[in-house]
C-alpha cells in the first residue's frame, strides 16, 4: 500500500524497514556510475554503518559496475559480520585504536569514516578523546591517497536560540562539553592530515538520524508508550531520516576537498519537540506528560547547502514520525540506545 511517493503506510518488520533504508537513492546510484574504486566503510557495525553499507552495495549493483565495499569495525557484536555478509559487504575486524592494525587495512580510493564514542564520556573523558582525535590520526596517515568523507556531529556548533535560523557551516565552531570539543578534534584531525598530505576530506556535520529503532521520534515514541513523561528541556530539533543521511553522505564522496569541505546533514524543519509528542500520542491513542520547561535554546543547523547540493531528504519527517507510532505501538524492536536529546549541557 502506498501513502505518497511510493513510500509505505506502514512498516511492519526488520526485513521491509532495511530494504526501505537501503533503497538504492538515485543519486548514489549515478554517483556509482562514474565513482573510481572500491570504498571502505571505519566504524560500520553501529546504528547507522550497515544500512550505509548495504544502500552503497545495492547502489552499486543498480548502476551495473563492479567495486567492493569494505566494513570495518571491531564487531563487539558478532551478529553484525553475518548481516554484513548478507548485504555484500566484506567484514574486517580491526580495532582503530591500534596503528599498527590500521596500516594493516587495505588502501581503497574512497573512505566514509563513522567511528566515534559519545555516551559514556562522563568517567571516561580521555577514551572519547581517544576515539575522536587518536583514530582520525591513524586513518587520516593511512588513507593520505584515499578520498574522505567523515563523519561529524551538529554538536561542535552552539546551542543556539530556537528563533534562530540554524547556524550554517560559516558559524564558527563552539562546542559544549568534552564529547563536542572531542568531535571539534576529529575535525581538526582530519583537517590537519588533508592540509599535511594533501588529502580531500568532507566532514559531515550531523544532526540526529531517524530510525524507527532509534532516534529522538523512537524516544519520544517509547516514553509516550510507556507512560512516561516526555522531557521537553530541549524543546526543538533537526532530525533526517537515516536513509536520506546515509545517501547524503556517499554523495559527500564527490565533495572532499583539500582542505576539507565542510557540510551540515540535516533535514530542512526545526522540530517543535511537543508538536511531535502530540502527534504521536493522537496516532497511538495514549495521552502524553511532559517534565522540564521548554528550554531556549537547541541544537540547529541549516542544511541549506547539502540540500542545495543533494536535494531534500526524499522521506518527510512526517512519514518517520507515522512509521515510528505505528512501530512502537506493534512492539518493533528497539536499539536501546537513547539519544539523550534533551542534554543542554553537553555532558553525555
Ligand atoms: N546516529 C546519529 O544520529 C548521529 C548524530 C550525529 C553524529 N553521528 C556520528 O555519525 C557516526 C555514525 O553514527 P552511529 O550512530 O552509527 O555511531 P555508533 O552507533 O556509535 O557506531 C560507531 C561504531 O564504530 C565502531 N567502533 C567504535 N570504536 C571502534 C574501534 N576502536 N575500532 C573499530 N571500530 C570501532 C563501533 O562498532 P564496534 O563496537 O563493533 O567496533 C560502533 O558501533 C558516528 O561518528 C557518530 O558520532 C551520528
Amino acid at each position: 500500500m502506498n501513502a505518497c511517493n511510493g513510500w509505505p503506510e506502514r512498516l511492519t518488520n526488520e526485513t521491509e524497514l532495511d530494504e526501505l533504508m537501503s533503497r538504492p537513492h538515485p543519486g548514489v546510484v549515478r554517483l556509482m556510475e562514474r565513482l573510481p574504486g572500491d570504498i571502505t566503510i571505519l566504524g560500520i557495525a553501529g546504528k547507522m554503518g550497515l544500512s550505509l553499507g548495504a544502500l552503497a552495495v545495492r547502489s552499486i549493483r543498480a548502476a551495473g559496475v563492479s567495486k567492493k565495499v569494505y566494513g570495518i569495525s571491531r564487531f563487539s557484536d558478532a551478529d553484525a559480520i553475518a548481516a554484513l555478509e548478507q548485504s555484500g559487504i566484506i567484514p574486517i575486524r580491526c580495532d582503530l585504536l591500534d596503528p599498527s592494525a590500521v596500516q594493516a587495512l587495505p588502501l581503497t580510493p574512497n573512505v566514509i569514516f563513522m567511528a566515534g564514542r559519545k555516551f559514556g564520556t562522563g568517567g571516561q573523558e580521555s577514551l572519547t578523546w581517544a576515539m575522536n582525535t587518536l583514530v582520525p590520526a591513524h586513518v587520516g596517515s593511512h588513507f593520505r591517497t584515499s578520498r574522505i568523507a567523515a563523519f561529524s556531529t551538529g554538536c561542535v556548533y552552539p546551542l543556539i536560540p530556537v528563533e534562530r535560523v540554524g547556524c550554517t557551516e560559516r558559524d564558527p565552531p563552539d562546542p559544549v562539553g568534552e564529547y563536542a570539543q572531542s568531535c571539534l578534534g576529529r575535525e581538526r584531525i582530519f583537517e590537519y592530515a588533508s592540509r599535511a598530505h594533501g588529502t580531500p576530506v568532507c566532514l559531515l556535520r550531523l544532526n540526529y538520524a531517524l530510525d524507527v529503532r532509534y532516534g529522538v521520534i523512537h524516544d519520544l515514541a517509547r516514553a509516550i508508550w510507556e507512560g512516561r513523561p516526555v522531557n521537553r528541556n530541549v524543546g526543538h530539533f533537526n532530525g533526517i531520516w537515516q536513509g536520506d543521511a546515509n545517501a547524503h553522505a556517499l554523495l559527500a564522496l564527490e565533495c572532499c576537498t583539500t582542505p576539507p569541505t565542510l557540510l551540515n546533514i540535516t533535514g530542512p524543519e526545526t522540530i517543535p519537540v511537543a508538536e511531535v509528542a502530540e502527534t504521536l500520542g493522537r496516532l497511538m491513542g495514549r495521552k502524553v506528560s511532559y517534565e522540564g520547561n521548554p528550554g531556549p535554546v537547541a541544537y540547529l543547523n541549516n542544511a541549506g547547502l547539502s540540500h542545495s547540493l543533494f536535494g531534500y531528504p526524499q522521506v518527510p519527517v512526517a512519514h518517520v514520525i507515522r512509521w515510528t507510532a505505528d512501530w512502537v505501538r506493534q512492539g518493533g524492536r528497539s536499539l536501546g540506545k537513547p539519544t539523550h536529546f534533551e542534554v543542554a549541557d553537553g555532558k553525555y
